[in-house]
């Protein structure tokens, strides 16, 4: 799901952010769940499954983009699409799913197949820095733990621009621990980069938007990295069978792609376009 860095001008290339969700991607299937974010539990003695918090998170974004039958909604780095699937059954919009994946386009198409949603769900190669839709093709966007991977003011400044005016903004965002462990200039080949929560103001006034809510969410996140852990340890030997590669290799591969911190944290972001 995340790994960080953030030297300005050090963003990742898109290809190299494929790699690395096409080696982790089907071990996180796994050990963790097809919705690739974090889990949102509402307290300590929360004991929820993955799978719930997951959900859960993806249903407190569904409520602040308020869309409805007819809308139009694109999903900026899609994931295999259970995110974008879950819009569309519990709103009725139509969805655009993009990601730079070509096999997790694949995926979310089966996806959208297997639960008859064809007609309103499609899933497309597109990078969220330099989208192929005309201005104001949507009511709203979902990134959902997406743009953490991109160059955010070009991401932003896109975003502004296929939205309708008044269309919203829902997105969440990888932000670094509170003990100033993470040094972005130390980092290099990583692909996921990190700004403070109180950047986040001026991003979004400066893409044109206006800022609805920002919320620091980490308590909720906090348990996530354990039990991804715990869902790696208990899953090894049946993706090892299924797979033909040890998580160790999977783990490894991804490892020169994460960078040396732990102890993220997670935002919601909600805005408009005036
Ligand atoms: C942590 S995953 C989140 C996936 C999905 N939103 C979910 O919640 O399940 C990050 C996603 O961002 C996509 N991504 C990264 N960089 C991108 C870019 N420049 N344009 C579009 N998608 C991108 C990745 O391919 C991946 O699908």
């Amino acid at each position: 799901m995340t790994s960080h860095s953030g030297a300005p001008g050090a963003e990742p290339a898109t290809g190299q952010i494929s790699d690395y969700y096409g080696s982790l991607g089907p071990l996180l299937q796994m050990a963790w769940d097809d919705n690739f974010h974090f889990g949102y539990w509402e307290g300590p003695s929360d004991a929820s499954s993955v799978q719930e918090a997951t959900d859960r998170f993806t249903d407190l974004l569904i409520e602040r983009l308020r869309v409805g039958p007819g809308d139009r909604v694109l999903d900026v780095g899609c994931g295999i699409g259970k995110p974008a699937l879950r819009v569309a059954a519990s709103t009725g919009a139509s969805v655009v799913g993009i990601t730079i994946s070509r096999s997790q386009v694949e995926q979310g198409t089966a996806r959208a197949a297997a639960e008859g949603r064809s007609d309103q769900v499609a899933f497309q190669f597109a990078d969220g820095t330099a989208m192929p839709f005309a201005d104001g093709s949507f009511d709203a966007i979902l990134a959902f733990e997406s743009i953490n991977h991109m160059d955010r003011p070009k991401a932003l400044a896109e975003m502004a621009r296929v939205l309708v005016p008044g269309g919203r903004l829902v997105l969440t965002d990888v932000t670094p621990p509170p003990d100033h462990t993470y040094r972005p200039d130390e980092e290099t080949d990583v692909v996921t980069s990190l700004v403070r929560f109180e950047d986040w103001p001026g991003l979004i006034r400066d893409a044109g938007l206006r800022l609805d809510e920002l919320t620091d969410v980490t308590e909720h996140t906090r348990g996530t990295v354990d039990r991804l852990v715990d869902g790696i340890l208990s899953c090894r030997r049946d993706f090892e069978a299924a797979h033909g590669i040890s998580v160790q290799q999977v783990l490894d591969a991804a490892k020169e792609a994460l960078p040396t911190v732990s102890g993220v944290g997670c935002l919601i972001c909600v805005a408009q376009k005036p």
